[in-house]
């Protein structure tokens, strides 16, 4: 038979599932059980008035049929209204559309945006799902380096030094994955403007917008004045409300991408299911800053707790404000990230996921998801 596309050859098997192999190896060989740190997959139980509507919604016999095309008129209203409350300002409704959970915006942002040999800047390290699609669909990712030295944000002179008549967008990920960093305002300003300036669209991915750990909140892009020219930005319920199975996400921002992401969406899939919007509804107006105040509790033992591990694998870090993640120096006997994860997984039983997965400049740490109950 034929050959499958040249594209997808190009890209590496995910991490993850080569992780997970692994994994199973170690155990089956040794019979006993590895200390996974790799996956960032929320372990908190969500709020168990949400399950319930959501089982109540299932059997109501009006639910079965095809959803329609874009979000329901209530979820988008609803959108608007959180946006309101959480960040103060107040999009149209024709600026919103929903996604089955926001890696699905992810790679169709990059679909409706990108021709083939176009280039898209990329934060290295950075969530791999950029890179990897962006080379799927035949635009070239380029990579931006988050240092360490400079909080793991970017530099606009490097930006600049990076850009070409070929860039067309850049994504920006703040609370950043893997690294947990958090960006300020002056900054994104700066970006704003720059990004105007060379008419880049800017997708800014939130997909960690309630996981933080300081007093300050993390920001929207849509909080400076004049982004709605030239940027989008994804929101998802994985994180924050611990339900990433139930895959709903959104984007908000640019109509013109918005528009062009729901013309794609009507040709790739069917809508969401009904109960799950109902259920988005749901979420967004019950606001229970209680429940996402003890799932930050949670989250931050955990934490303190993995981070007590980590030292024992003599990995050197700081810990994150933000993320689900600890961003961790390898001891500088280590050839790669590679060789000391699979050097700990033998010896120690403990599983972090190698920085490489997440480019280049992510050889020399590891990342170790916090979501985890290790006491
Ligand atoms: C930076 C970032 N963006 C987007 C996503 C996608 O999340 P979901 O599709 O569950 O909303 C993830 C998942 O881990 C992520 O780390």
């Amino acid at each position: 038979m034929k050959n499958i596309a040249t594209q997808l050859q190009q890209v590496d098997e995910y991490v993850f599932s080569y992780l997970a192999k692994k994994v199973k190896e170690v155990e089956a060989r040794t019979n006993s059980k590895v200390i996974n740190l790799g996956m960032g997959s929320p372990n908190i139980e969500p709020k168990e008035e949400y399950k319930k509507f959501l089982s109540d919604e299932i059997l109501e016999p009006k639910n079965f049929v095809y959803p329609g095309y874009t979000a329901t008129t209530e979820l988008k209203q609803a959108i608007v209204n959180f946006h309101k409350w959480r960040y103060g300002y107040e999009l149209e409704t024709n600026k919103v559309t929903i996604a089955n959970g926001s890696k699905d915006a992810v790679v169709h942002l990059m679909q409706v945006i990108l021709d083939p040999g176009d280039e898209i800047l990329i934060p290295n390290p950075g969530y791999p799902a950029y890179h990897g699609y962006a080379k799927i669909i035949g635009a070239i990712p380029v990579s931006y380096r988050l240092s360490e030295e400079n909080n793991f944000l970017p530099k606009i002179d490097e930006l600049e030094k990076l850009v070409s008549e070929k860039t067309k967008a850049i994504w920006v990920n703040y609370p950043g994955n893997p690294t947990g960093a958090v960006i300020n305002r002056p900054l994104l300003e700066e970006i704003v403007k720059w990004a105007k300036e060379r008419g880049i669209w800017i997708l800014y991915d939130n997909a960690y917008s309630e996981i933080y750990f300081g007093e300050e909140k993390p920001i929207s892009i849509f909080e400076i004045e004049g982004a709605i020219e030239c940027a989008v930005e994804l929101f998802s319920f994985s994180k924050g409300y611990s339900l990433a199975g139930y895959r709903i996400g959104w984007t908000i921002g640019n109509s013109k991408i918005v528009d062009a992401l729901e013309k794609l969406k009507s040709l790739v899939d069917s809508g969401m299911f009904l109960p799950l919007q109902k259920l988005a509804v749901e979420v967004l107006n019950d606001r229970d800053l209680a429940w996402q105040e003890n799932m930050r509790t949670e989250y931050k033992q955990s934490q303190l707790a993995i981070a007590e591990l980590l030292k024992e694998i003599d990995l050197r870090f700081e810990l994150p404000e933000a993320s689900l993640y600890i961003w961790a120096k390898i001891p500088d006997e280590f050839e790669s990230s590679m060789e000391y994860v699979m050097q700990v997984l033998e010896n120690k039983h403990i599983l972090v996921t190698p920085g490489s997965a997440f480019g280049e400049y992510g050889d020399r740490y590891v990342r170790a998801s916090i979501c985890s109950k290790i006491k």
